[in-house]
C-alpha cells in the first residue's frame, strides 16, 4: 500500500517507518527542508531507541523516503496520514497545523479519479474530525464526501519507547466516516494481529483522551495520597500502594492462587507529577472542550491543579530537612521529563528548579542527554549544567532525583557512599528506598521519616 505521511515529528515519522517495515511503500512530507535532507541521508530527526537502525533499514529496502514536495508524495498514494502538531494555545487545542494540513491535501484531491483516505493521525479533540476537518476537505477539494474517505486512527506510541509500541500496539483504533476510510484502515493495519476496534471518528479521537486523561488522573491521585503519607511522617507511600495492590480488584488472583499484576502498577509511581508533550496538553484540552459542553469537568480540573502543585513539593521536602534554601547547593539529577528520551517539554524537572530558585538555592544540574535542550527551553533559569554528576556531589548540600534514569541508581552504590554522606538527598521519582542510605538524610515524594526522627536528626 503506497502511504503519505504529513508531518515527521514522534508520531509520525515513527510510524511512517514501521509502516514501512511492515511491508509498505511510505513518503513522509514535512515543510522543514533541514529535517528531509537529515532524513534522505539516513539520520533520526528525533532521539528514539532503535529509530536510527530501522531508518537505515527502510531506506536500504527503498520503501521509506522524505520529502518537502506534498504533490510527490500523493502521487499514488491510498492512503494520507496528517501527524502534525496539536498544541494547546491558552488552554484551548490550536488546530492551525491540521487544517493547514487538511487543506494543502485537499487542493490535491480536487481532479483525483481514484479515491484517497484522508486520516487524522494528531491527538484530536472528540468532534473534530467529522465536523473540522470534513468542512476543510468540502471546501479544498470542492468536491462531497464520497469523492475521497475520511477517518481517524489515534496513535498510543509512549516517547522513549515508541518503536516498541507502534511495533506492537496493543490495539489500533480504525475510526472511519465512510467505506472508502474503513477500506483503507484495514488495508494500512493489516500485517498486525491485535484487537482492532472499528468505531465512528468521534468514539476513536474519545478513546485516544480517556485513555491519557484516566492514566494522568490515577497519577495524579496517588500523588495526592503520597503528599498525605509524607505530611503525616513514619508512613512509605510505597508500603501503603502495596497494600492497596492486593485488592483483586487491581490485580486478580487465578485459580491456581497465583496474581495477575496488570500493568497499570508497574506504571504508576508517586512522583513529582506528569509531564511531556500529551498528558498535560491532553487533559488540558478535554478539559476544555468538557467546560465548552457546560460540563463541570472538576476531576480533571483537579488532576491539572495537583500535578502543578506537584514539583513545589520536592522544595517543601527540601525545606523540612534543611530549613531555608537560602545559599544552599543544590544538585539535580534529571531534566528530561522522563528517562529515555531527551525531550523538557512540561519537565516537571524544570518546574522543580524554579521553585528550588525561587526558594534561593543555587544548583548545578545534570542529564544525560537532555540538558543542551533543557538550557534552550529555559534561558533565565541557571540551571549550573555539569557533564559528570558524580563529581559534583561532594560539592552540595542536597541532590534531587527528578528523572528516573538507570545511572543515577549508582548513588546508592558502595563506591559512591562517601560523597553522599551527610547530604540530604530527596528522591522525587521513587528510585530508591528508605534504608539505601546508611549515612545520608532520606526523604522521597511519599515519604519522610517520623516526626520524632526528624526533630532528632
Ligand atoms: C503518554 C501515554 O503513556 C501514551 O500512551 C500516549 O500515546 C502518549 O502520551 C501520547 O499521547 O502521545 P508519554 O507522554 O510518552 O506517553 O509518556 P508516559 O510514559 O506516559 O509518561 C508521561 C508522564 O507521566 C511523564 O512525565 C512521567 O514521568 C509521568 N508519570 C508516569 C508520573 O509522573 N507518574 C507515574 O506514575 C507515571
Amino acid at each position: 500500500m503506497r502511504i503519505a505521511v504529513v508531518g515527521t515529528g514522534y508520531v509520525g515519522l515513527v510510524s511512517g517507518v514501521v509502516f514501512a517495515e511492515a511491508g509498505h511503500d511510505v513518503t513522509c512530507v514535512d515543510h522543514r527542508a533541514d529535517v528531509v535532507e537529515r532524513l534522505e541521508r539516513g539520520e533520526a530527526t528525533i532521539h528514539e531507541r532503535d529509530l536510527p537502525e530501522a531508518l537505515a533499514q527502510v531506506r536500504r529496502a527503498g520503501c521509506f523516503r522524505a520529502t518537502t514536495d506534498l504533490d510527490a508524495a500523493m502521487a499514488d498514494a491510498t492512503i494520507v496520514l496528517v501527524a502534525v502538531g496539536t498544541p494547546t494555545v491558552n488552554g484551548v487545542i490550536d488546530l492551525s497545523q491540521v487544517e493547514a494540513a487538511v487543506r494543502a491535501i485537499g487542493t490535491r484531491l480536487r481532479d483525483r479519479i481514484d479515491p484517497v483516505a484522508v486520516i487524522i493521525k494528531s491527538t484530536v479533540v472528540p468532534g473534530t474530525t467529522d465536523t473540522h476537518v470534513r468542512r476543510w476537505l468540502r471546501e479544498s477539494t470542492g468536491r462531497s464526501d464520497d469523492a475521497y474517505g475520511l477517518g481517524m486512527a489515534p496513535e498510543f506510541l509512549r516517547e522513549g519507547e515508541a518503536m516498541a509500541d507502534c511495533r506492537y500496539p496493543d490495539r489500533v483504533v480504525l475510526g472511519h466516516e465512510d467505506p472508502v476510510a474503513l477500506a483503507a484502515l484495514r488495508a494500512l493495519f493489516a500485517p498486525w494481529q491485535c484487537p482492532k476496534l472499528e468505531v465512528n471518528t468521534r468514539t476513536a479521537e474519545l478513546v485516544k483522551y480517556a485513555n491519557n486523561c484516566l492514566l494522568a488522573t490515577q497519577i495524579s491521585a496517588v500523588n495526592e495520597i503520597a503528599n498525605v503519607a509524607a505530611a503525616l511522617g513514619g508512613v512509605d507511600i510505597h508500603d501503603v500502594m502495596r497494600g492497596v495492590h492486593l485488592d483483586r480488584r487491581w490485580s486478580p488472583v487465578l485459580a491456581d492462587g497465583t496474581r495477575v499484576e496488570p500493568g497499570i502498577l508497574r506504571f504508576l509511581e508517586p512522583g513529582c507529577g506528569f509531564g511531556g508533550s500529551c498528558f498535560p496538553k491532553d487533559v488540558q484540552a478535554l478539559y476544555a472542550k468538557g467546560t465548552a459542553l457546560n460540563l463541570p469537568m472538576a476531576v480533571l480540573r483537579a488532576v491539572l491543579d495537583v500535578n502543578a502543585a506537584q514539583p513545589a513539593r520536592v522544595a517543601a521536602l527540601l525545606q523540612d530537612a534543611l530549613g531555608s534554601l537560602v545559599g544552599k547547593r543544590v544538585l539535580l539529577l534529571g531534566l528530561a521529563f522522563k528517562p529515555g528520551t531527551d525531550d523538557v517539554r512540561e519537565s516537571a524537572s524544570l518546574r522543580i528548579a524554579e521553585s528550588l530558585r525561587d526558594a534561593g538555592a543555587t544548583l548545578l544540574s545534570h542529564d544525560p542527554i537532555a540538558m543542551s535542550h533543557a538550557v534552550s527551553a529555559t534561558p533565565s533559569l541557571a540551571l549550573g549544567c555539569v557533564d559528570n554528576w558524580r563529581d559534583a556531589l561532594s560539592r552540595v548540600d542536597a541532590i534531587v532525583v527528578a528523572t528516573a534514569w538507570d545511572e543515577y541508581r549508582a548513588l546508592s552504590s558502595p563506591a559512591l557512599r562517601h560523597r553522599v554522606a551527610g547530604r540530604v538527598i530527596v528522591d522525587a521519582r521513587r528510585m530508591f528506598n528508605p534504608t539505601d542510605f546508611a549515612d545520608a538524610e532520606y526523604r522521597a515524594i511519599g515519604f519522610t521519616p517520623p516526626p520524632a526522627a526528624r526533630r532528632a536528626s
